[in-house]
């Protein structure tokens, strides 16, 4: 190889790909320092941002050039920049806000668990009590500051990700909706207020519904907030028990211990119903399924199923998979009693 040559195609795209996380990590920051918030459409001095967000006025200016060319910030003359569409989706307060999200990615128990990703695939198992000192669920408990940022993250994913199951489906179907695991409520209450009929059941951790008050809002008075253990039961009586991105959440022998617990408490003509983003069962791409899969992996022995992983999995809970509804990324895994 000549030394004049230029760099090969080759390198400059493992460059991009080896160098992903600093791109990652620069949204997160812009994110973690509420920078959307601090501006406007409007060209602004990046010493009146930095003033506004309370950072060094050179660093942020480093920090808004690198978003620039993330369209996050339009750069403009004079060291002035302006939110750009994409950036505002990172405001708090945008109807389409993922800056919950964005917040938990960047957060310490998420970098540095993605960190010994190659020691998970070496063992095959999670790697979250070897660097944290205890499981990922446990660790919320102890720290109530990490575990609000988490919460909000996954709000954002139900909220703008995940809720094209709300019309993809036919929750008004059914008269009662138990949300197992369901967060602070932000899927439930969108399925809720596009299905009037519908009551809901709201279930998770106590320590997360204690904060589940401001999401559930508008449709509060057809709605019950229940704390407790999904490995040990959950409400009984509806006739839908709704797991969105729960069940990829654990191995095999706890999902099956959460289904069975959905089985024993639903009505006779009861649904349970997965809401997941569905590994194919053949090779191809899958982006979002595959690399969901690797954090579920490093995280906690959990992971994205194929149609048939699922299949299996219920009929080892007693329910029978009915079908499999694609609904814009996220799919509804149907199942009944077998
Ligand atoms: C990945 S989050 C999904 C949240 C929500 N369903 C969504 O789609 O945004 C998994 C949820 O399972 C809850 N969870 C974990 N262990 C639980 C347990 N033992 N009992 C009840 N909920 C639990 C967590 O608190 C968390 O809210």
């Amino acid at each position: 190889m000549s030394i004049s040559a230029p760099p090969s195609r080759t390198a400059t795209r493992l460059f991009e790909l080896i160098t992903a996380s600093w791109v990652a990590a620069a949204v997160s920051a812009f994110a973690e320092l509420g920078v959307a918030d601090a501006m406007t459409s409007d060209p602004l001095p990046v010493d009146v941002i930095a003033t506004r967000v309370g950072a060094d006025a050179e660093a942020l200016h480093r920090l808004l050039r690198a978003c620039a060319d993330l369209d996050l910030v339009e750069e403009l003359p004079g060291r002035h920049f302006a939110l750009a569409e994409l950036g505002h989706a990172l405001r708090d307060d945008a109807a389409d806000s993922m800056r919950g999200y964005a917040r938990w990615v960047g957060s310490q128990a998420e970098r540095s668990t993605m960190a010994h990703l190659a020691r998970a695939v070496r063992t095959g198992r999670s790697v979250f009590e070897e660097v944290h000192g205890r499981t990922a669920w446990s660790y919320m408990n102890e720290h109530p500051e990490t575990a609000a940022v988490f919460d909000r993250g996954m709000t954002d994913i139900s909220a703008q990700l995940t809720r094209g199951v709300a019309d993809g489906y036919d929750f008004g179907a059914h008269r009662t909706l138990v949300d197992v695991g369901g967060g602070l409520g932000g899927l439930l209450s969108i399925v809720l207020s596009a299905n009037p009929g519908l009551r809901g059941v709201l279930f998770d951790r106590p320590e997360v519904v204690a904060h589940a008050g401001p999401v559930l809002e508008k449709v509060r008075e057809r709605c019950r907030v229940v704390g407790g253990d999904f490995l040990s039961s959950v409400p009984e009586g509806g006739d839908a028990y709704l797991l969105s991105n729960v069940i990829h959440n654990w191995d095999d022998h706890d999902a099956a211990r959460i289904l069975s617990h959905c089985r024993e408490a639903m009505t006779a003509d009861g649904r349970v119903l997965l809401a997941e983003v569905v590994m194919p069962d053949s090779p191809g791409p899958a982006r979002t399924a595959k690399f969901m899969d690797l954090s579920m992996l490093a995280h906690c022995d959990g992971k994205q199923r194929t149609r048939t992983q699922f299949a299996d999995l219920l009929h080892r809970a007693g329910l029978r998979l009915t079908r499999v509804l694609p609904c814009h990324g996220t799919s509804i895994v149907e199942a009944v009693r077998a």
